[in-house]
């Protein structure tokens, strides 16, 4: 008797235990389309150029800037293990096509799976939830009209302890902070245009900002500049200490966001250079009033 009480104890203490761990730092009301509130694709296509999308989910030799096919993406390494970027084409079967808003949403800004993984954070999720309801929205009917494509990459195959499942909720749950980085409250429309592009879809911080042992950002060094992950360089410091962009005028850090040469691969700061050149000049410098109006941060050690 005393033995199934005591089996029972536990069962329960361990329901205890799920429950919390399954807790969401940011569970909300996830959205549902609103057949009021009409949807705009030609927003949505200028959310996906702001945040990136097609670096990572398209193949090399697939970016067309017309219609991008969204396969999947090439290995990223890092310290942490070899990162895919999946399909994410309307493909029912291999891509995204069977999603609702609903799924995409848990997906964007809470970093959660259809089947109820935290996703690994080489997919900014930590960025993108910051993004409004509107834009979630706008975005998935831009991505829903995208051309269809079957096969999907290859699964990441992160390095130990990264694989383990409880690493990626950890990590979900000390670094998932939908909220504003900065306090820029007192700041007017311009730079608080530039912080929502920067820290919500623009995910900049996911290379300019130094990370924590477990890979989260330092968030008290916030675009100070750090070592990417792919050991393939500097991220500069961007906050106007003299370590970054303390002497430079707004027309030269919208400058240094325009491509530089034609010839540029599309990876790193230069596929962001190409992303970027698809948005109106107004968000460039938004973009250059934020990274001005920002606490200067020296340069991480
Ligand atoms: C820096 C690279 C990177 C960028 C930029 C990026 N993603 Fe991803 N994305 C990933 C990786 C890697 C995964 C897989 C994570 C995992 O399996 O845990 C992923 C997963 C996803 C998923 C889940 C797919 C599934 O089958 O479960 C969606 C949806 C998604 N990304 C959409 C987007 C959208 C939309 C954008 C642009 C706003 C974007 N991603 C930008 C790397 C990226
Ligand atoms: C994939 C990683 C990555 C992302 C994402 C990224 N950057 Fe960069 N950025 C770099 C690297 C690496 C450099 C240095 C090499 C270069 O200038 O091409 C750089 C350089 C820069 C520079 C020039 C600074 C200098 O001192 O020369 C600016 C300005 C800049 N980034 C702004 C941004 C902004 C704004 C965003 C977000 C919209 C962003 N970056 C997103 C990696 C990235």
């Amino acid at each position: 008797m005393w033995m199934r009480s005591a089996i029972r104890g536990l069962l329960a203490a361990q329901c205890l235990l799920a429950l919390a761990a399954c807790q969401a730092p940011v569970d909300r009301e996830t959205l549902s389309v609103d057949p009021a509130v009409q949807v705009s694709r030609a927003n949505g296509r200028s959310v996906f150029w702001a945040g990136g999308c097609a670096s990572c989910h398209a193949g090399v030799g697939t970016l067309s800037t017309k219609a991008p096919e969204l396969g999947g993406g090439q290995d990223m390494q890092t310290p942490f293990g070899v990162f895919r970027a999946p399909n994410i084409s309307p493909d029912t079967t291999d891509g995204i096509g069977g999603w609702t808003l609903a799924t995409f949403d848990r997906a964007m800004r809470q970093g959660i799976s259809p089947d109820g993984r935290a996703y690994y954070p080489a997919f900014p999720y930590d960025s993108y939830t910051r993004m409004t309801d509107g834009d979630i929205a706008d975005l998935f009917a831009y991505l829903q009209s995208l051309p269809a494509v079957s096969g999907d990459v290859e699964n990441s195959a992160p390095a130990f302890p990264a694989n383990l499942s409880v690493a990626a909720q950890t990590w979900r749950r000390l670094y998932l902070r939908p909220g504003p980085v900065v306090d820029l409250a007192d700041a007017g429309p311009e730079v608080a245009q530039g912080q929502y592009l920067v820290e919500g879809p623009g995910h900049c911080g996911t290379c300019h900002t130094p990370r924590t042992p477990l890979g989260g950002p330092r968030l008290g060094d916030w675009l100070g500049g750090a070592e990417m992950l792919d050991g393939t360089g500097l991220a500069p410091n961007l906050t106007p200490h003299e370590d970054g962009l303390g002497d430079w005028t707004l027309d030269e850090i919208v400058e240094a966001l325009h491509p530089l040469d034609a010839g540029e691969s599309y990876e790193g700061m230069a596929a962001a250079r190409i992303d970027l050149a698809f948005l109106p000049e107004g968000d460039l410098l938004a973009i250059a009033a934020y990274l001005k109006a920002l606490p200067p941060v020296a340069a991480a050690p």
